[in-house]
């Protein structure tokens, strides 16, 4: 069985009791099915058959370069945001052709090392972007393939925090602004634009966001190619939610029929940038529960990870299901499932129901896939865990627990 499932009594990540790895690598840490991802993948790429496309896998997710090099052997593309991340998916083994790079603050090195490397083409998110890319590339007498990310205005009906698709946030030109950017490509001789952008927000539970999005998207692109430029390629970015606590998400093939009708009438060709629904449940947090609190009528059960290690639930109020490793997994008290580190958002969850518990105990994180690992931090001089790969009945890592020396190696005391 692929990805995460209970059986004799305990947590499996495809053949491996998870208590297993625990034992081995010590908690915290990260465990990552590797079929989970592939079957994810393979759900979207496989919806989008019909159509010439590339599902050009997020990495912001989770860039772990075991994770990124199962992901290539299937074909995968991959979703850049910034010169590190383009130089991990390198590391992994991704081909140039088959990375973008998107976000909204390139900065000129990270410009001249894609141009460099050759990649797909940048996803381009403002005008004076456009001309910051011209600039450099004109340097190294390279032309800069481009997409244009316009921001269509379109609520992703998600939390507040991870909406990118409407006019007030940082993301994307402004569609007014689609004359402007006309002109200044047309100056712009070391650009060539070839493609059309749009992201609306991530962990979407509904399919009509993206749906109005690409009919924007259509519009735009007959507008542009009516002015001359030859846009052949649309990305409709990623977004496609997940099930964290009975959201029941829309499948990969509900957006495609959305999708696919739009791309067969443009002949052009499709880019995604799934991450979460690729990541997001491909990928668990073990931990081990360090003291049971009673403090008057609250009871607060203190593991040995924390927004360290998974800062969701502190910064967007995420939910995110827990369960004792092995054992009982009937809940039957209230309790607030708390980090050590000395910070009163340091929570993983407040009033969940969960089953009687004690020091020592195991407990499995659920959906940590994707944001998980990548947000972490050292905050409070906590090295960052482990992260194990499982494939089958083997697991391994892929990344080691830092240690205390590697907190220290950058500094240098100035005496
Ligand atoms: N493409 C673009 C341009 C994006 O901005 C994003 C996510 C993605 C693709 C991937 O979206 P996904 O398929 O994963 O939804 N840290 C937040 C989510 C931030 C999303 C940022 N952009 C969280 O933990 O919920």
């Amino acid at each position: 069985m692929v990805g995460f499932h209970f059986k004799n009594n305990r947590w499996y990540s495809d053949g491996v009791a998870l208590s297993k790895i625990a034992e081995k690598v010590g908690t915290p840490c990260y465990v990552y099915s590797l079929p989970a991802f592939e079957a994810k993948y393979k759900e979207v790429d496989q919806a989008y058959r019909p159509v010439p496309h590339l599902v050009a896998y997020s990495i912001k997710t989770n860039d772990n370069l075991s994770v990124i090099r199962a992901l290539l052997k299937l074909g995968s593309g991959i979703d850049v945001v910034s010169g590190g991340e383009l130089f991990k998916a390198r590391k992994a083994g991704a081909p140039p052709d088959k990375i973008v790079f998107a976000g909204v603050g390139k900065s000129d090195d990270e410009i001249a090392y894609a141009l460099k490397e050759g990649i797909r083409y940048f996803n381009v998110e403002s005008i004076p972007e456009v001309e910051a890319i011209n600039g450099v590339a004109q340097k190294m007498r390279k032309t800069a393939p481009i997409a244009v990310r316009f921001n269509p205005d379109v609520d992703p009906k998600t939390h507040h925090f991870i909406t990118t698709g409407k006019k007030e946030t940082k993301f994307g030109v402004y569609l007014g602004d689609v004359d402007k950017v006309m002109k200044v490509v047309r100056h712009c001789r070391s650009v060539h634009w070839t493609g059309v952008h749009a992201h609306v927000g991530s962990q979407m539970i509904q399919t009509a966001s993206v749906g109005r999005a690409a009919k924007i998207v259509e519009k735009l692109v007959l507008q542009l190619r009516r002015e001359g430029f030859p846009i052949h390629t649309i990305n409709l970015g990623g977004g496609y939610g997940i099930d964290y606590h009975g959201e029941n998400p829309p499948k990969p093939s509900q957006y495609a029929r959305l999708v696919v009708p739009i791309i067969k009438r443009l002949n052009a060709t499709l880019i995604l940038e799934p991450g979460r629904y690729i990541s997001g449940n491909s990928g668990v947090l073990l931990t081990r529960l360090l003291y049971v609190k009673q403090s008057g009528t609250k009871t607060f059960y203190i593991v040995d990870s924390g927004m360290g290690e998974l800062i969701r639930p502190a910064l967007y109020e995420a939910y995110h299901q827990i369960a004792p490793l092995e054992g009982p997994q009937k809940a039957v008290q209230k309790v607030d499932v708390v980090g050590p580190i000395c910070e009163s958002t340091d929570f993983f969850a407040k009033g969940r129901k969960l089953p009687l518990m004690k020091r020592g105990d195991l407990m499995v994180i659920f959906s940590a896939g994707a944001y998980g690992s990548v947000m972490g931090s050292t905050y409070n001089s906590r090295p960052l865990p482990p992260e194990m790969v499982v494939r089958g009945n083997k697991f391994s890592v892929a990344r080691s627990r830092q240690t205390w020396q590697d907190l220290v190696r950058l500094e240098k005391i100035f005496d």
